[in-house]
């Protein structure tokens, strides 16, 4: 056993420091997966055939290939289409936005299908046009019963940025394997970044819960 923490100690600032970029990454993410993940989910529902089969498609690709490599894609191989380069960190959130969109759409999906198809049906009777029966009474119904699968795709992507560390964004993850290089020890400053990455995830779990329990008392 060759262990020894405190060597690792002034370095868990510069960690810590990781968690910054990480959520950034993260809630930026979410955002443009989310809005671009509904988008996604009212074409799958809706009449208009090409765009379902197109939001069909698109779930299809970024669900059935590895979230690294379509990382590496935007950040290593985009540029040779684009011409210019692009910074870690909107790859980063390109990436995990796109790629979150597609599992949220499948989220969204099925919590629109999930309301009382007699909500859809009285609307359409007192005349509510498609867009605001669809804003004003089945999104907001939906969003209520799939809060917590779309708190568990928050929490797969807080777990799942670390892989931003292949393309040098700042993270929790490459920083712990910095301080591993320069002190020729990995396993502490990683099982640091597994503590953060933990705590982490127990704060967004106690988060979603809380916000779950406001939801369940307003019904
Ligand atoms: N490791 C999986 C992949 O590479 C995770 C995909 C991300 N999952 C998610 N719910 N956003 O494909």
């Amino acid at each position: 056993m060759n262990l020894n923490f405190s060597q690792i100690i002034p370095s868990i600032p510069f960690i810590l420091q990781g968690v910054g970029v990480t959520l950034k990454i993260v809630v930026f993410a979410a955002l443009l997966g989310f809005v671009f993940g509904v988008i996604l989910a009212l074409c799958k529902i809706g009449r208009i055939k090409v765009l379902t089969w197109l939001a069909d498609a698109y779930t299809s690709v970024f669900r059935g290939t590895p979230l690294v490599l379509q990382l590496m894609i935007i950040y290593f191989g985009l540029p040779q289409l684009i011409g210019f380069e692009i910074e870690a960190f909107p790859a980063a959130v390109i990436a995990f936005g796109l790629n979150s969109a597609a599992y949220i759409s499948e989220i969204i999906r099925a919590g629109i299908l999930a309301v009382d198809k007699g909500q859809r049906e009285a609307a359409m009777a007192l005349g509510v046009p498609y867009k605001r029966m669809m804003r004003d009474i089945i999104l907001p119904q939906a969003l209520k019963n799939i809060l917590p699968a779309l708190m568990n795709e928050f929490i797969t992507l807080t777990k799942e940025s670390a892989v931003v560390t292949v393309i040098g964004a700042m993270d929790i993850m490459r920083r712990a394997y910095i301080v591993g290089g320069q002190k020729y020890a990995y396993f502490e400053p990683l099982l640091i970044a597994g503590l953060i990455y933990y705590i982490l995830v127990i704060i967004l779990t106690l988060l979603g819960k809380a916000v779950e329990g406001r939801m369940r008392k307003s019904d």
